[in-house]
Parts: structure tokens; sequence; C-alpha cells
């Protein structure tokens, strides 16, 4: 069968999406990383349904948004819900329903970016794009397939008016249906694609023709994340001297009341019971000096040091609109890209921690005591959160956040420890003008001594 041939009958099967990053921003960051091409990848995914395919493909989205990577999911499933908007049952999937396979051929039109006019396959649409990604997941365990269509499958707006085991019949059918045209990538006639065959959720992997930095980087974290439940706890170090100043970065020990959140955090962290539990700190004496309270072996990460804000290093806000007030400002209207001279930005903090994302991802319950830029930045990665939005999280001192990953997303449990602290978060001033007065940029500086 020829490549051409499989595409059509493969089409129903693909969910589509595309990430790309504009040559404006790439340019505009200035950054020394990589720089992606202007030119959009597309990465398909191929598998019966039930196989993971929304899953990986949310997640991928959300690794590759967080390293800068500007990407989106389409979802043929939905555009199918949108134009057939009743669902009656999986005869709609059979091959031979004639009328059901012309609406979802014309699904596949609304693709943006390689949208052509008159174009009605993928492959006329592919050659507009520079790069073609497929990833596709293949699992024959019925364990696995039943979990999956349990866990979100039912769910779905398919099966509102449905209880749940005459969906599960419903869904079970529908995929034998799929079975009746799914082709599977083909290690020889499929050799000139790039792509990664996925075994039953990562116990084998093939990988084929991987042709860039991007893909990769793709099939890298595809290789290293699971599905095994686990939670994961944040934390920032108990208070410090410093922070008691409304100081920023330097390396002060615990005050008195970080010492005893330090304690507080060991008695939380044994309440809870956790299996096999890591602990993580930054090489700063403030997360070494909480995790020690907690009488457990630890690992220290330089990667999970607080942002380094370069000559404003043991500065109070206050001194740095005094002596820097040009910098203040500009790190006021865009903070996530702003860089400290001799000094880090948060994007540079997220490029430095992608290693320990990748780590949490292959690992299983952790705890990562660290610092707050540190904190909003891994927080963003598993909360989906924006570049905009990441350098303003809110992650108080003494207070645990526990993630718990889902199926498609992160449930966040807040723990306030009840040890009092100084507040150390400074919400965005209105006025980010260079030419605005010192109390209109000190306006949101929170209180210390
Ligand atoms: O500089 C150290 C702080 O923990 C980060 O705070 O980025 O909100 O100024 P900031």
């Amino acid at each position: 069968m020829s490549s051409e041939q499989k595409e059509l009958t493969q089409t129903p099967l693909l969910k589509i999406w595309v990430p790309w990053m504009s040559s404006s921003l790439s340019q505009r960051r200035g950054s020394s990383r990589p720089q992606f091409t202007n030119c959009p990848t597309m990465i398909v995914m191929v598998g019966l349904p039930a196989r993971g395919k929304t899953y990986i493909s949310k997640k991928l989205t959300r690794y590759l948004n967080w390293i800068g990577v500007p990407t989106q999911v389409f979802n043929l499933g939905q555009y199918r819900r949108e134009v057939v908007q009743t669902y009656k049952n999986y005869e709609f999937f059979r091959p031979d329903n004639e009328e059901a396979m012309k609406i979802r051929r014309c699904l596949m039109l609304p693709i943006p970016q390689g949208r052509e006019e008159g174009s009605s396959s993928v492959l006329q649409r592919r050659r507009a794009t520079r790069q073609v990604f497929f990833i596709e997941s293949i699992c024959d365990d019925p364990e696995i397939i039943e979990a999956n269509i349990m866990q979100v499958k039912l769910s779905s707006p398919d099966y509102e008016n449905y209880d749940k085991e005459e969906a599960l019949v419903d869904f079970l059918n529908r995929i034998d249906c799929y079975k009746m045209s799914y082709v599977s990538l083909d290690e020889e006639k499929d050799r000139h694609l790039s792509f990664i065959k996925i075994f039953n959720v990562g116990s084998r992997y093939l990988v084929n023709r991987v042709q860039d930095h991007i893909q990769s980087r793709i099939v890298y974290y595809l290789m290293n994340i699971h599905v095994t439940p686990r939670s994961i706890y944040l934390s920032r170090h108990g208070e410090s001297e410093l922070n008691l100043l409304g100081r920023i970065g330097g390396d002060s020990g615990l005050s008195s009341q970080g010492q005893k959140y330090a304690r507080a955090l060991s008695e939380f962290i044994r309440g809870q019971s956790i299996k096999d539990l890591k602990v993580w700190t930054s090489h700063m004496r403030r997360t070494i000096q909480t995790a020690e309270a907690l009488g457990v072996p630890y690992e220290q990460w330089k990667a999970l040091n607080e942002i380094d804000a370069g000559v404003c290093e043991e500065m109070t806000y206050e001194e740095i609109q005094a002596t820097h007030p040009e910098e203040f400002a500009l790190r006021d209207q865009d903070k996530y890209r702003y860089r400290y001279p001799k000094g880090e930005s948060y994007e540079d903090l997220v490029h430095r921690l992608e290693p320990v994302i990748m780590e949490l991802e292959r690992q299983e319950n952790v705890l990562v005591i660290c610092h707050q830029a540190v904190m909003r930045c891994l927080l963003a990665y598993f909360l989906d959160k924006s570049a905009d939005d990441l350098p303003y999280l809110k992650c108080p001192l003494h207070t645990v956040l526990k993630l718990t990953p889902l199926a498609y997303g992160c449930k966040v449990e807040s723990f306030y420890l009840n040890i009092q602290a100084v507040n150390t978060h400074r919400d965005k001033p209105t006025n980010v003008n260079v030419a605005r007065k010192p109390e209109e940029a000190l306006r949101t500086v929170p209180e210390h001594l």
C-alpha cells in the first residue's frame, strides 16, 4: 500500500496539532537557546481510540509551551462533535457509513497553518510545512484500554445520555470499527517518515528518522514520562533572615520562624505516609536547613537555586528602585523575559530547570524544597500557566503544594502549615512606565522590617 493510500485510510484516526515559533517572537526573546524555525512542525497522533493520544498530546503540548515552543492542539473528535451535534452510537464510525465518512474527511479542512484554498488532502497540506512528526500509540493490553475508557472516554459528551455499561459496550464497538481500516506505521514501508511508536504506555519504543532538534526533544520527553500514580510536593524553604528584611536573593540561613516551619514540614510529610519519597533541595543554605529537619536523605540540585538577581542580589525592592529605577520598570514591563544585569530572567530559569522537570517526570513521589521564583516555574509547568502569568504565581512561604497528576491535568492541594512568615509576593503595579514616580513603583512592595 502506498503511503498516499494509507494516509486516506488512516485519516479518521489522526489527531493533529501544530507547534511553531513565530520569527517575531524568537527574535524578540534574544535568548541564547536554539531558535526554532518559523515554519510550523506538524505532529500527527496515530492510534486506535483509547490509546492515550489525547493524554500524550495534551502533556506534550504543555511541555513544549513551557520550554518556549508555542504549540496548539487540534482535535478532530471535537470538530466532529461541533459538526454532528448528536451522537447516536458507534455505527457512525463504520467504514461503510459513507455519509459519516464524508463528514469525517471534511473535518480535516479546518487545520490551521497548512490550510490552502482548494486543498482537500492532508498530504498537500503537509507539503506546506517543513516537518511532520508522527507519534503512534500502540496498546494491546485490554486492562490498560479498559482503564483508559473508564477514566476518560465515558465522561465524553458523546455519552452524556448513556449509562456506564452501555457506553463501554458502544465504545468497544467503536474501536472495532476503527480496527477495520487502521494501518499501523510500518518500519519498512514508512522508513522515510519521522516517527516514534510507543508500545503499551512506554514499555517499548521504536524511533525512526528523527530530523531536528525539536523532534529529538519530543522523543526524549516521551521516553521519560510515565503514568504511575504519584504526587509531587512543592515547598519553599522556611522563612530566611533576608526574607525578614525584604531582601531578594543571597544565601542566608533560616529565621526562627523558618526553623519552626522546617519542623512543621517534617511532621506534615510524616503524616502523609508517602511511599519512597525523594527529597530535593537547591545548593542554598535555606533549603538545606529546611531539609535537614526532615531527618531523611536528600539530594542537592544546583539547578534549583533561586533566580540570580545579578547586580540586585541582596537588595530590597526599595533599593532597586532607588539605584536602578529604569531596570525596575523594565522588569515590571516584561517580568518573564527581563534579565537582571549580570543575572537571570525567568525565561533563563525555565531553561535551567528543564532537567529538573525531566527528572520529576521520571520519578514518582518527590518533595522539592526550593525558592519562590523556582517554585513558580515548576508550578507553571504542571498547571500549564502562560509566560505572562508565571512570574506572578502565588507561592507563599510556609505552604506546601501537593500536585497529583490526573488523566488530563493536575490536582492541586495547598497546605498552609500555620507558621507565620513574611509575605514576599510583589504584584505587578499598574504603572510600569520608566518615567513613573517612586511611590507608584513601590505601591505593591510587601511589608518588611
Ligand atoms: O528574587 C527573588 C524572589 O524570590 C523572586 O521574586 O521575581 O517576584 O521579584 P520576584
